[in-house]
């Protein structure tokens, strides 16, 4: 099944063209990693499926689960399964981590008419998946990001992935700030959630993290949108000599 198809995608931002014909499709249990230098426009792609407005879409389909991902507001995105996670996620203070995670994941089982949880079974998958990333009761208490390290988002956010169980999981790796314990959290956290039922686009700079990862499919992209594809070679050439060959 093919999960997510990107066609002929044109986005622009205050009149600047940024997507340029931008084109990927994502099979179930494929990983994906976009590549590209600063400014090519792959947070802008992340923003755009995530639903923020900012950005005008001019023509282009996205297509996810045969749907038309464009005309889903941002929940109806996530029930459907996919999940976006950033580099500098947001701080929501007020909003406990514990609820809004059982809120979260039962409005998805809802609408895929399953049964939701109790406080009971919804607690023991918490604490079960909390254990797992190292993640404390305590920290559970707490408001979402609010005063968290760049690590404690870091095992947030792939809480937060493990407990919503998306199909399809899009990292913006972005900038740097990734210290070497974020780094093996979210690898270890992603390969542990991998199966054949599962997608991931992992938009990075980081060879590092691809060599733990070892996505299917290494994509280049400059000026909004793909210019190479290959396995993961590309990500080692791209490292050895930049992205002037491209
Ligand atoms: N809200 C905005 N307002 C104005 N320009 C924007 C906005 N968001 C993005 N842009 C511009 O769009 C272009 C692409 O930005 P984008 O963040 O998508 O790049 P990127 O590929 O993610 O870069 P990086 O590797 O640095 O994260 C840049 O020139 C940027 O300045
Ligand atoms: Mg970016």
């Amino acid at each position: 099944m093919i999960f997510l198809n990107i066609n002929n995608l044109n986005v622009s931002i205050e009149g600047k063209k940024i997507l340029n014909d931008f084109n990927i499709s994502i099979n179930e249990g494929e990983v994906h990693a976009i590549m590209g230098p600063n400014g090519c426009g792959k947070s802008t792609l992340a923003n755009v499926l995530a639903g923020n407005e900012e950005y005008e879409v001019n023509s282009g389909k996205v297509i996810f689960k045969n749907q038309d991902l464009l005309d889903l507001n941002i929940e109806e995105r996530a029930q459907k399964g996919l999940f976006l996670a950033f580099q500098y996620p947001v701080e929501i203070p007020g909003v406990n981590i514990t609820p809004f995670l059982h809120a979260s994941i039962n409005s998805k089982l809802k609408n895929e008419k399953k049964p939701e949880l109790d406080n009971l079974s919804f607690a023991k998958l918490l604490r079960k998946n909390a254990e797992e990333l190292g993640i404390s009761t305590d920290m559970l208490k707490r408001s979402i990001n609010t005063g968290f390290s760049g690590g404690e988002k870091k095992r947030y956010e792939i809480l937060q992935m493990s407990i919503l169980n998306p199909e399809l999981t899009i990292f913006d790796e972005t900038d740097s700030g990734l210290d070497v314990d974020a780094l093996r959290i979210v690898t270890e956290g992603i390969n542990r959630f991998k199966n054949p039922k599962k997608s991931f686009l992992i938009i990075t700079h980081y060879q590092k993290l691809l060599d733990y990862i070892r996505p299917d499919y290494v994509h280049v992209m400059r000026n909004g949108k793909i210019v190479k594809s290959g396995d993961i070679s590309l990500a080692t050439e791209i490292e050895a000599s930049g992205y002037q060959n491209f």
